[in-house]
């Protein structure tokens, strides 16, 4: 286990590295976090010092290095239908209504970005409701790959987990009710559960930081940025759905953590109580 304390300045180091790669600030009363999360990495690392390790991390042409921090830094906490309600809303009304888009011809693509998607299980709970509406007839005459799902993330890790769609028995019983369960993942090697093709067809997953431009991603018409923002410095959240308000349509909806919330934006996105869930519409 590396030693913080011999040298004094280490973490303020380490933290200044982590807060520039994906702007989550961890001061000196996360040093647990940072012993317990980056210690094997360093002295794996080969380096000499903390300086030469950062040296080490900005150098490397593969990013390996970089990767692995930010893999151990971030903290990947997710489960299924997060948060029960909005995802009841999310059945009931927001996704039948944009299903009736597609019905009344007036579009023919519909467009859901998961950001921060940490190992996939927020945006195959939505793949998931998706085969539910359609097996109960509320999507007849839509094809479900009218339904375009992104997920992105900044960790490496947990996305390479989630194109897998490979879960343990612990993750699997996170807020999964059996009849998913039954019907939508087969029972694979070493106590996992992994989901059927038909599912895990309906997400790609794409490595972005949410510090980039997002506006390449194209236009939503639903976006999910869950249980991320909280890291965040107040400055940053402000940009952040700045940059987000550009890449979600007119009427399209934002959906966040169940303890988030978007006072400072007022002038780009109204809030609306959708079947007892709070969502935000942009204008
Ligand atoms: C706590 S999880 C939330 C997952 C999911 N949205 C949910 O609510 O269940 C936070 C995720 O944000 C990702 N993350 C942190 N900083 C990021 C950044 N700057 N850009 C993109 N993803 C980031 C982490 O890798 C992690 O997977």
């Amino acid at each position: 286990m590396f030693d913080f304390s011999k040298n004094p300045n280490d973490l303020g180091i380490l933290s200044q590295y982590v807060a520039q790669a994906c702007c989550i600030h961890l001061g000196e009363e996360k040093r647990y976090l940072f012993e317990a999360r980056l210690g094997k990495i360093i002295a794996e690392s080969g380096a000499v010092d903390i300086p030469d390790f950062i040296r080490m991390a900005k150098a490397e042409a593969t990013g390996r290095l970089r990767d692995k921090i930010i893999d151990s830094m971030t903290t990947h906490e997710t489960y299924w239908f997060r948060d029960t309600r909005p995802w009841e809303s999310l059945e009931n009304a927001i996704l039948p209504e944009l299903g009736k888009l597609l019905q009344s011809g007036k579009k023919s693509r519909i467009r859901i970005l998961s950001a921060a998607c940490s190992t996939g299980q927020e945006p195959y709970s939505i793949a998931l409701l998706l085969h539910k509406l359609k097996s109960s007839g509320m999507l007849d005459g839509v094809n479900l790959s009218s339904f375009e799902i992104t997920g992105f993330d900044i960790s490496p890790g947990t996305l390479f987990l989630a194109s897998a769609g490979r879960y343990s028995q612990l993750e699997i019983s996170r807020g999964l009710p059996d009849y998913w369960k039954t019907n939508f993942f087969d029972s694979t090697l070493g106590n996992t559960w992994t989901l059927k093709p038909e599912i895990r067809s309906m997400v790609t997953f794409k490595k972005r930081n949410l510090q980039d431009d997002l506006s390449n991603l194209g236009l939503f018409d639903l976006v999910l940025c869950r249980n991320v923002a909280i890291y965040f410095k107040e400055d940053f959240k402000k940009d952040l759905f700045n940059r987000l308000a550009q890449v979600i349509l007119p009427n399209g909806h934002l959906m966040l953590g169940g303890t988030e919330s978007l006072f400072t934006h007022q002038h780009l996105f109204s809030s609306e109580n959708v079947s007892g869930s709070f969502f935000y519409k942009r204008k």
